[in-house]
């Protein structure tokens, strides 16, 4: 699943450099979490370490971090009571059957159980507990000492100062940030220095590390072990020694701290090689919508007696084993800035990135947001930068690497003029905006506004529309309601039959429901399916226009950061809305019915409130693959629509959260995903009949 197993080394002095370099990296990564390399390029030259060192056995370096917990970096004061240790790897499924196979062999029986939990992408810290309270925090260290951060107690979510019986138990699990504790870290530390963290984990690192900071970052802890204290002979220290992983888990969370439990991600017993594979498969697929990083997959053997009689080398247990999934972070070279004028006006910086392989696809090139964001980043060309993605999301780059630095590094360029027209820029806000809006785009928002998921008219490639806006007939695509047949015959190219065609679409195109008409608006931050939940929450457009930030907010999506746009790009967009207007296009969402009307209604008539059973209400559903059968000339947005209609939510990937897939011919991973996770699964054809009525 890597992209490159390992680092090949051709001789004894790329042995050695290696080393070296592995060894620094550790040591930086391990004491403020900012590593020269990212975890896979780690993870290749370790193998590569590793492959020379058995060909070569005579001469391992005694410093070589192979075989030393945290790559023999780490060093801390306070003695662990067993030796914390760290995981061997896998990647893919082979090597996971490999190894399980060699466990059995060395066990010489099968193991009957087990335990499979994500693995969590923080630091390993003990926790230990004295008659129920929380007295200490240390971190891993080298495994047999670790740092004392004790200070951190009471900032960790997940870790209780107390626990719900007064036992005396280490817990071990992980510190890390939440996708939203590492905002709000970042924010902070923005609004203290101007800097921002690199990653959520080496905020956590760097959080957890820092004593004495001017403001408190919170933290969250999800335990995957528990130890009881060395000679502890009480009931429950015996039950820490001879239950099943599983049960200690269950009693952990039991006691009120975190574990996976928590999470969609849970952990679970298998006896069935199939069982864990489909259960990585699954945490796979809910990675890229998980609250927090995950880096793996931990496979243990489940049961006490399994884990003692495999035993542990000096760095790993060999009752368990990390299994790896793609990297989501990778560290590239930031090449250049390009800037460009997007339809609505806003003027946007794309970087270019030297080529990487990210969770599975090549990323060349990811987005900046806008000038005051790199400022805040302080980027620079050449930099070496963190890019991030994962599953669906656009790439993003995160931060410099700034102890990469060479110093040639230049300032990236900020457009003094409007890239496309030349014009002025508006700088008032955070975005950029060419001072003509969007008619600086005009071609591209009006090709925008005809095309198949908005007003729907054929007949008006780019050079026709470019051709009506050089004669001056058109300004913005409302103008096109109002053009004569004249007109259009003293075009080039324009004959009668194309003309009338024309006519008769840009008619068709009027009683097109309100949903249609308002994503032809192309409102920054509204695309098709916000503009139906937009339409059928308001159901006119007079609605929408009357609506204040406040009321807009009411629509599912829809934030107190969107909200303001939403109703200042319809100030700006009157004058265009007017003449819809005037052109009767229909501003009208067929079959709305105000949740307020159909309420009082049924009141009125004495009855309890029941809301419309549609056949999808509830459901949420996913279409892939090619349509057939009465959905065949259905596109993806109108199979939306429809969604939609029948009263269920239309998305775009497939979760553990999606009810039906509806997948077609050549339907490829999400068909796989869905069957993984065990979502029902219908052709086109048995969708057809199940929303029939709505056809
Ligand atoms: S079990 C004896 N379970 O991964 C070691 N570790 O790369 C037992 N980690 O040091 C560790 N999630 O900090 C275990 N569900 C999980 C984990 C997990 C994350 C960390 C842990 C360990 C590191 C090894």
């Amino acid at each position: 699943m890597s992209d490159a197993p390992l680092t090949l080394l051709a001789d004894q002095a790329a042995y050695a450099e290696a080393v070296q370099l592995a060894l620094d990296a550790s040591a930086a990564y391990y004491s403020n979490g900012e590593s020269p390399l990212d975890d896979d390029a780690y993870d290749r030259l370790l193998r590569g370490i590793q492959a020379y060192e058995s060909e070569h056995p005579d001469e391992v370096l005694p410093t070589s971090p192979t075989g030393k917990v945290a790559g023999g970096a780490a060093v801390g004061d306070v003695r662990h009571i067993a030796p914390m240790l760290s995981l061997d790897n896998v990647f893919g499924a082979q090597e996971l059957i490999d190894w399980a196979a060699g466990l059995e062999r060395r066990l010489g029986r099968p193991v009957t159980q087990w335990s499979v939990e994500p693995k969590l992408d923080g630091l390993a810290i003990a926790a230990r507990y004295r008659a129920g309270r929380l007295v200490q925090l240390v971190t891993r260290g080298d495994g047999a000492e670790g740092e004392d951060v004790s200070h951190a107690i009471g900032t960790i979510v997940g870790l209780p100062d107390r626990l719900a019986d007064p036992v005396t138990v280490e817990l071990r699990g992980e510190v890390m940030m939440t996708t939203s504790q590492f905002e709000d870290a970042c924010a902070k530390r923005q609004a203290h220095d101007g800097t921002t963290f690199a990653n959520p984990r080496s905020a956590a690192a760097g959080t957890l590390r820092t004593r004495e900071r001017p403001y408190v970052c919170e933290l969250t802890y999800f335990a995957y072990g528990a130890l009881p204290m060395p000679g502890d002979t009480s009931e429950l220290a015996v039950r820490l020694r001879e239950q099943p992983h599983s049960e200690i888990m269950a009693w952990v969370a039991g006691q009120g701290a975190q574990t996976t439990a928590a999470t969609p991600v849970a952990g679970i017993v298998a006896s069935e090689v199939e069982r864990i594979q489909a259960r990585i498969e699954e945490i796979a697929a809910a990675r890229a919508g998980l609250p927090f990083g995950i880096d793996g997959i931990v496979v243990k053997a489940d049961l006490a007696a399994d884990q003692v009689q495999a035993g542990t080398s000096s760095k790993a247990p060999r009752w368990a084993v990390a299994y790896k999934l793609p990297a989501t972070e990778k560290i590239t070279k930031l090449l250049d800035v390009v800037w460009d004028t997007g339809r609505t006006g806003v003027i946007a910086p794309t970087a270019v990135l030297e080529a990487v392989e990210l969770d599975g696809s090549i990323v060349k090139a990811a987005t900046l947001h806008n000038v005051a964001d790199i400022g805040r980043r302080g980027l620079m060309l050449g930099d070496s930068v963190v890019v991030y993605k994962a599953g669906d999301v656009i790439p993003r780059v995160e931060a410099p690497v700034v102890h990469l630095r060479t110093g040639e590094e230049r300032p990236i360029p900020i457009p003094e003029v409007c890239p496309n027209c030349g014009g002025e820029i508006d700088r008032s806000q955070e975005r950029w905006r060419c001072v003509l809006g969007r008619s600086c785009k005009a071609i591209a928002s009006i090709q925008y506004a005809v095309g198949r998921d908005q007003l729907d008219i054929e007949g008006l490639a780019e050079n026709r529309v470019k051709q009506m806006l050089d004669a001056g007939l058109i300004e913005d695509f409302a103008d096109l309601f109002f053009l004569t047949r004249e007109q259009l015959l003293g075009l080039d190219r324009m004959g009668e039959i194309s003309t009338d065609k024309l006519l008769a679409a840009l008619e068709l195109a009027k009683t097109r429901p309100l949903s249609r008409v308002f994503c032809a608006l192309g409102v920054r931050g509204t695309g098709r399916s916000m503009s139906r939940r937009i339409a059928r929450h308001f159901g006119s457009m007079a609605a929408i226009r009357a609506a204040d930030a406040e009321a807009i907010q009411a629509v599912e999506g829809i934030g107190p950061e969107k909200a303001p746009v939403v109703v200042a790009e319809l100030t700006e967009l009157a004058v265009l809305i007017d003449k819809l207007v005037a052109a009767g296009v229909s501003m009208e969402e067929p079959g709305f019915v105000p949740a307020e009307v159909a309420a009082v209604a049924a009141v009125a008539e004495g009855e309890a409130v029941v809301s419309v059973v549609l056949p999808l209400t509830g459901m949420s559903v996913v279409v892939t693959g090619a349509m057939s059968g009465p959905l065949e000339t259905l596109s993806r947005n109108e199979m939306n629509e429809l969604i939609e209609r029948a009263g269920g939510k239309a998305s775009s990937s497939v979760s553990a959260k999606t009810s039906l897939l509806v997948a077609g011919e050549k339907a490829g991973s999400k068909r796989a995903k869905a069957e993984s996770l065990g979502v029902r699964i219908a052709t086109p054809e048995e969708f057809a009949a199940l929303v029939a009525d709505m056809l």
